[in-house]
């Protein structure tokens, strides 16, 4: 069976403001959960307000290893003002511009999570070029664009360890179905094609892949 989160840490997931259902943040914590058996850090790329960070960061908890989120909190797109997934409680009114850190740490330290948790602020391209240690897991829920998803993978894939797992969000194969843009759905596709990643799971938008050969 496939592990589950606390009642309590579901509880803060489902209290948290975010993006990501209750089935796919079910299979996210699953994939993390057995990802952090290898000791290495579970990588997020797409912070927003700690959502989905709970659920890593539950799962390094118990592993005994870190979640490292990345973010620069400007938000994405989609969530600037004027557009579907804007929320005028995140932006900050002395700047004028979107800040969801302030929001992203009262998450965490609702869900009593912040000891497990290392946020990274910055451009994911950015932080990926100075980043060094393989990772057990990369979750990519980062900008929507082909731009921003593809230099998520080109970035950070090849950290992912030999047995690790590359999971992404709201790939969506039919563009009926979705509301961001295939980008993450491309992203998937090479990950595929690489011959580097095998599928694990499907859960409605999120997939879960293996490292199971070299490159990308
Ligand atoms: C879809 S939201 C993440 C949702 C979150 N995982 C959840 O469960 O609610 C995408 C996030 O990616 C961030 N983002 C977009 N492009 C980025 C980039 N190039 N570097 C860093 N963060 C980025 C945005 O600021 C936004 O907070």
């Amino acid at each position: 069976m496939a592990a589950a989160p606390k009642p309590e840490t579901l509880a803060a997931f489902e209290a948290a403001k975010g993006f990501m259902p209750v089935r796919e943040g079910l299979a996210l914590y699953a994939a993390a959960a057995e990802a952090g058996a290898l000791g290495l850090p579970l990588l997020e790329v797409g912070t927003y307000c700690g959502r989905s960070t709970i659920l890593l960061a539950d799962a390094a908890r118990e592993a005994g290893t870190t979640a490292v989120t990345v973010d620069h909190h400007r938000g994405s797109e989609e969530q600037q003002p004027g557009w579907d997934h804007h929320d005028p409680d995140v932006v900050d009114p002395e700047v004028g511009r979107m800040d969801t850190l302030p929001a992203f740490r009262r998450t965490l330290f609702r869900a009593g999570l912040e000891d497990h948790v290392i946020a990274v602020v910055g451009r994911s391209g950015q932080v990926a070029k100075v980043w060094g240690t393989p990772l057990g897991l990369l979750f990519i829920d980062g900008g929507h664009t082909d731009e921003h998803a593809g230099g998520d993978y080109e970035g950070w894939a090849p950290h992912v360890a030999d047995g690790g797992l590359l999971v992404i969000h709201d790939v969506f194969p039919d563009p009926v179905d979705e509301w961001t843009g295939q980008a993450p759905y491309r992203v998937y596709l090479r990950a595929l094609a690489s011959g580097a990643f095998t599928e694990v799971s499907v859960t409605d938008s999120l997939r879960v892949l293996r490292r199971t050969g070299p490159g990308i």
